[in-house]
């Protein structure tokens, strides 16, 4: 396969990237410039940078929502270039986001079965499964509750609970604390924390929080598109 011969396989690296750039032609962005890294299996990073520096369009690369102009992206050291995307966003990442995406008019344990609708699991075992996803995530009895009846950190946790529905490898996470007070961010920052641990997934954690960004063991720096630092030692 094209580019695979150059990827680094001397690292335990679950994600890595190559030259990445992304431009968009609307507005005449270069949204990211040249931005190479590599994130260890089980490895908790945050990146940080100021508001239009690139966080979330790396992520979205990363989480295979979208593709770089130029340069390429590894995933267990295969290029996400020839990968079926939609079949690695469902298996291998969980995503959660800043306004956590609920649909309004499912129940908590709705949402959390979503990503299962695309298994083969009963609707008896995607039941079970929200529910002890839902007990995972300290929501233990809220599965009936709509969104609107639920607090934004508990909306949160349903939506982590959805991003692991699948057992994903690697949860990415944009400002998931964005829209909290900083007790339930903190909160839910120890709920990935501690799912990190548990399950051995790796956590990357876009975030403009100093708190939240200095949980992590590296962060990787974001400037006007371009890496500025890897955090490495
Ligand atoms: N789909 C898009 N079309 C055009 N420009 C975009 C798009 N997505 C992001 N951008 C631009 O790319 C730059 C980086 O955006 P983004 O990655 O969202 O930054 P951050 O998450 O760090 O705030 C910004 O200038 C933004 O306006
Ligand atoms: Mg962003």
């Amino acid at each position: 396969m094209p580019g695979q011969a150059s990827v680094d396989r001397s690292t335990d690296a679950i994600v890595q990237t190559h030259s990445v750039s992304r431009y968009f032609p609307r507005g005449d962005v270069h949204a990211l410039h040249d931005v190479s890294l590599a994130i260890t299996r089980g490895e908790h990073v945050s990146i940080v940078g100021k508001s239009g520096s690139g966080k979330s369009t790396l992520l979205n690369l990363i989480g295979g929502m979208d593709r770089p102009t130029s340069g390429e992206v590894y995933f267990d050291g295969q290029s996400l270039a020839t990968a079926n995307l939609d079949r690695y966003r469902r298996q291998q990442v969980g995503f959660v986001f800043q306004r956590y995406y609920l649909l309004p008019n499912l129940t908590a344990a709705e949402n959390v079965q979503i990503p299962m609708f695309e298994t083969s699991a009963s609707a008896n075992e995607r039941a079970e499964t929200a529910n002890s996803l839902l007990a995972q995530v300290g929501l233990s009895g809220r599965g009936r509750h709509l969104p609107r009846q639920l607090s934004g950190g508990e909306c949160q946790r349903v939506a982590i609970a959805r991003a692991i529905a699948n057992r994903p490898q690697v949860i990415l996470a944009d400002e998931p604390t964005g829209a909290l007070d900083s007790e339930s961010g903190m909160a839910i920052l120890e709920l990935l924390e501690s799912l990190r641990e548990t399950s051995q997934t790796t956590l990357v954690v876009v975030t403009h929080d100093e708190a939240v960004a200095s949980r992590a063991s590296r962060q990787i720096v974001l400037a006007d598109g371009e890496l500025v630092d890897s955090g490495g030692a």
